[in-house]
């Protein structure tokens, strides 16, 4: 079973649909660490649509447990990451039109653009990790590049209305490859109340990270209560 990383970004969402000061995400992290949050993730956009850069700034002086910052693989952003040094990065893919994250980060691709972005926020004392959809080459690539830990996309199999079984045995393999290659596992995205379960169950999942569902049940029965039960579900 895992830990769990809460997703605040949406509690920033509200806030910014009037650019007020309210709901403020940095409330939204202390009530999660209340419901046992395990970290707080959130991800600083190049568009600011959620999260800005007070938040940031403010959560680092704040929250008490892990502080994992998502973000693109872009100059400006990783210098943020540096001068601010949360606990851990993720890097993302990030698409100004995508209404989320839509893949995961391609390495294969990018790999020597990452090793240097890697390698900075590495001498900053950041923990790396890399969001890459559940794939063989994707995994062995992210090992070569001295990674600890990757983060496995599930979106695939949260969206799978029909062959979520498939996408689970999928998510399953390549859990089985990222232990073979020496990496923490960790996993997110689309992940609910209902879908959770055989996800934290996959052998040696580390963490995952959750949002939306998370943000969305907090509505209804306060942050704190939200994080308890999505805990109760996963497990540690
Ligand atoms: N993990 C990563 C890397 C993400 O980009 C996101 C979305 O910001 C999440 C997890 C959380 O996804 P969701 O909001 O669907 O739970």
């Amino acid at each position: 079973m895992a830990t769990l990383g809460v997703n605040i970004d949406h509690v920033a969402t509200i806030r910014e649909a009037r650019r007020t000061i309210e709901p403020d995400p940095v409330w939204a992290a202390a009530a999660a660490e209340l419901g046992g949050a395990d970290a707080i993730t959130i991800h600083l956009r190049e568009d600011r649509r959620h999260i800005q850069d007070r938040d940031l700034e403010v959560l680092k002086k704040t929250v008490q447990v892990k502080l994992n910052l998502e973000l693109a693989m872009n100059p400006l952003m990783v210098d943020i990451a540096c001068r601010v040094a949360p606990d851990q990065v993720t890097i993302v893919p990030e698409n100004r039109e995508e209404v989320t994250t839509e893949g995961g980060l391609d390495v294969v691709r990018h790999k020597k653009e990452l090793a240097a972005t890697i390698g900075k926020l590495q001498d900053a004392g950041i923990i790396v990790s890399l969001f890459i959809d559940p794939e063989p080459e994707q995994i062995q690539t992210a090992a070569s590049l001295s990674v600890p830990a990757v983060e496995l996309h599930t979106g695939a199999y949260a969206n799978a209305a029909k062959n979520s079984l498939e996408e689970l045995q999928l998510l399953a393999r390549a859990a089985t490859f990222v232990h073979q290659a020496g990496l923490i596992l960790n996993a997110g995205h689309g992940l609910t109340y209902r879908n959770v379960t055989p996800v934290a169950e996959l052998e040696g999942m580390e963490e995952l990270n959750i949002g939306h569902s998370i943000v969305a049940r907090a509505v209804f029965v306060g942050m704190a209560e939200a994080v308890r039960e999505m805990k109760d579900l996963i497990g540690r």
